[in-house]
């Protein structure tokens, strides 16, 4: 469980430091959350000093405060031998970030990648609502949340609360990718599920991890192979009620000539999620538009209601504008 509010002071550190932010310090109120950073950041300051006597060598040199976090976040995993040292960062981002570390001898693979989640996570992510409908929580096992307490908790939105949502966030991510990963679909192998990250296949070599599919253009030939083999996945994922959620070229990797689907925490099913049938209308939508690009004309609309009508899943006909136009590929 992330229960550690150091890791929200982590986040709001790292974004003072960007200069764009700095001018929001001036009014009263950010004066005021300043000062409470203050207090917060020497906190911080003791707990890296203590764990910077305490942290393995890693090989990846993290910058002071991120290195309470990754420590946090996978400290557990080098412990229990999953990993043996953290490589290299493989990309930060706005969600979560990928490390490249060194596997423990219970993994095949000499690589792995641990996905860290950020704290704000679910503070930034647009219409998190719209993916929690219909979803039951989950808890840090994959089980799901019953207890009266933690309900209450989650819908009051307390602290607790928010952990828990966050935690079921990053439980979803891991649940379908085992599911999936059986059903042999086209994913990174999931390992194990730490407090706050996700250890799995790492796709890529010593040199450099895989580019995702937006950054590659693709001889029209290969685009129609990889294109079948897209749709051919997202087909395997709603045969197992998976619907993606936030498919595009940019969740997709590419690696000697093969594509594997990732970035799983807001998967909806297609029988529970009240806008199923929009929100898997517009993955089906954004892969098109990719394609389309690299030379392979489709039919977004008649793919997703071919696909849909296969399962015999509610009849969804009216798909709101709002999801099929927002947040479009060129938006991002
Ligand atoms: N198994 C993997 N092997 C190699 N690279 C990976 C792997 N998983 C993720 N990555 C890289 O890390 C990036 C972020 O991963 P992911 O898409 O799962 O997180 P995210 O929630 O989208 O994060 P953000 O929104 O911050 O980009 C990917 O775009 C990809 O470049
Ligand atoms: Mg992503």
């Amino acid at each position: 469980m992330n229960n550690n509010p150091l890791h929200e002071i982590y986040e709001e550190l790292d974004n003072a430091q960007s200069e764009s932010k700095r001018a929001l310090f001036d009014t009263p109120l950010m004066k005021k959350r300043l000062s409470k950073k203050r207090q917060m950041e020497e906190r911080l300051f003791l707990r890296a000093q203590s764990v910077h006597a305490e942290i393995p060598k890693f090989t990846y040199k993290a910058a002071r405060f991120e290195e309470v976090w990754l420590l946090d976040s996978i400290g557990g995993l080098y412990e229990s031998k999953w990993i043996t040292d953290v490589l290299s960062k493989v990309k930060g981002g706005k969600e979560a970030s990928v490390y490249l570390c060194a596997a423990g001898d219970s993994v095949a693979d000499k690589l792995v990648a641990a996905k860290i989640y950020r704290p704000r996570t679910l503070r930034n992510l647009k219409n998190d609502q719209q993916y929690r409908q219909g979803r039951t929580d989950l808890d840090s096992e994959g089980k799901a949340v019953i207890k009266d307490g933690d309900l209450h908790a989650m819908a009051k939105r307390t602290a607790y609360g928010e952990e828990l949502r966050h935690q079921s966030w990053i439980s979803y991510e891991f649940v379908s990718m085992q599911k999936l990963f059986e059903a042999g679909a086209d994913i990174p192998r999931p390992y194990t599920l730490a407090s706050n990250a996700l250890l799995m296949e790492y796709v890529g070599d010593e040199s450099a991890s895989a580019p995702t599919l937006n950054e590659m253009r693709l001889e029209r030939r290969e685009a129609l192979a990889l294109f079948e083999r897209v749709i051919h996945n997202i087909d395997l994922l709603l045969k197992h009620e998976i619907i993606h959620g936030d498919l595009s070229a940019y969740n997709i990797l590419y690696w000697d000539g093969q594509i594997k689907l990732i970035d799983f925490p807001q998967v909806v099913s297609p029988h529970t999620n009240p806008n199923a049938f929009a929100i898997f209308s517009r993955d089906v939508k954004r892969v098109c538009e990719y394609f389309a690009k690299q030379g392979v004309d489709s039919d977004p609309r008649r793919i997703a209601r071919d696909l849909w009508a296969g399962y015999g899943y509610p009849e969804k006909e009216s798909v709101p504008r709002s999801l099929i136009d927002a947040d479009g590929m060129d938006d991002r």
